[in-house]
């Protein structure tokens, strides 16, 4: 059987030839509660439900050993996933004390001094400016080279500015519903280090996400891009999201063509994760499938926005899959599907 929505030149790199599939399993019979460290400003908790089935599946059906989260935030599919399904675990950020908050929390010793020293942290203005203020500093000396080894302090301050933000945006003290988010900031610290064995072994590294898929691609740190899944959840496209410019690192419409142009042909398994957008539609010429996934509410801040989140896959998901993992998938994806002929 030959997969009608690879072309010639992906269906070399993602041979698709047996008619059996690897059982698909849906997150409701997998009886997990999803898991979140902190609220994430753009973050997939919505999406856990369907993605981290899909990924499973995927690294089931194609025998892969490494999982990539390429732009990592909130590592919502990361910190869901069947720790032992893959060999090797990397979550990649940009954004330096980010990556800090996940690389102590992978350490038993360094989560129970960053636990004692939130517990003791005042829930003020004060507080949340001097975090947003360290965190930026942090970052600056990052881009130049220059690494903050006080990890449990920038773990700290990512803490304090995501949970503290209105809508999570790290920038903007949420003074409205501060004394309901009070003891949500302190029960949250308690939880944090049931965190700890499910990060613990994963590679946490502050990167570029398109230089480690090219050292993916070329094999390097022992990267086998045949068996490797890069799941890259990108920042917005400013085209579909007009006025929002919420990470520390945005991108802009020349970024997202430069990636879009990085992984068009890549020899790695690849999901791109995002709004519905002109600019990956175009990787649908290229063998990649895009699939609808479900209208979400666009902020956590409670507005009655939606937005239709989409992943694009250059490797084979059959219906079949689709309508195991969430039955709604293979409906509105049907209906899409004219829109984008390939
Ligand atoms: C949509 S968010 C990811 C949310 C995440 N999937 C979750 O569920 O919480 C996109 C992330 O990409 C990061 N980012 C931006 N540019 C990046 C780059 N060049 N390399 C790696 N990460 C980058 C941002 O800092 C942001 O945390």
């Amino acid at each position: 059987m030959t997969n009608p929505f690879l072309s010639p030149k992906n269906q070399e790199r993602h041979p698709f030839s047996s008619p059996s599939f690897v059982e698909a399993i849906p997150w409701s019979a997998m009886q997990r509660t999803i898991q979140s460290i902190i609220s994430y400003l753009g973050g997939k908790y919505g999406l856990v439900w369907i993605l981290v089935p899909l990924l499973e599946w995927a690294a089931k059906q194609y025998g892969l050993k490494s999982y990539v989260e390429a732009t990592g935030g909130g590592g919502r599919c990361l910190l869901n996933l069947d720790r032992g399904l893959f060999e090797q675990r990397v979550y990649c950020e940009i954004d330096y004390p980010v990556c800090c908050l996940f690389k102590v929390l992978g350490n038993q010793n360094l989560t129970k001094e960053l636990v004692t020293r939130l517990s003791w942290t005042d829930y003020s203005r004060e507080v949340f400016e001097a975090a947003v203020a360290a965190r930026e500093q942090d970052n600056m000396l990052a881009e130049k080279g220059i690494f903050n080894r006080d990890w449990i302090s920038a773990a700290a301050n990512t803490f304090i500015a995501a949970q503290m933000s209105r809508a999570a945006d790290m920038k903007v003290f949420d003074d409205f519903s501060k004394r309901s988010r009070y003891d949500k900031f302190y029960n949250r610290i308690l939880e944090l280090e049931r965190f700890t064995p499910i990060l613990s072994g994963v590679d946490v590294v502050r990167w570029d996400c398109r230089r480690l898929i090219r050292s993916i691609e070329q094999g390097k740190e022992d990267y086998s891009p045949s068996q490797c899944l890069v799941f890259a959840d990108v920042p917005y496209d400013p085209n579909e999201m007009r006025n929002k410019k919420p990470y520390a690192y945005s991108w802009d419409v020349d970024d997202h063509i430069n990636f879009r142009e990085l992984i068009r042909c890549t020899n790695t398994y690849m999901m791109v994760c995002g709004y519905d957008s002109e600019i990956y539609n175009d990787l649908c010429n290229d063998g990649w499938t895009k699939i609808f996934l479900m209208n979400k509410p666009v902020s956590s801040s409670g507005t009655d926005r939606r937005a239709k989140e989409f992943i694009y896959v250059n490797f084979h998901i059959p219906d079949e899959v689709l309508a195991i993992i969430s039955p709604d998938i293979q409906v509105k994806q049907r209906a899409e599907r004219p829109r984008f002929p390939l």
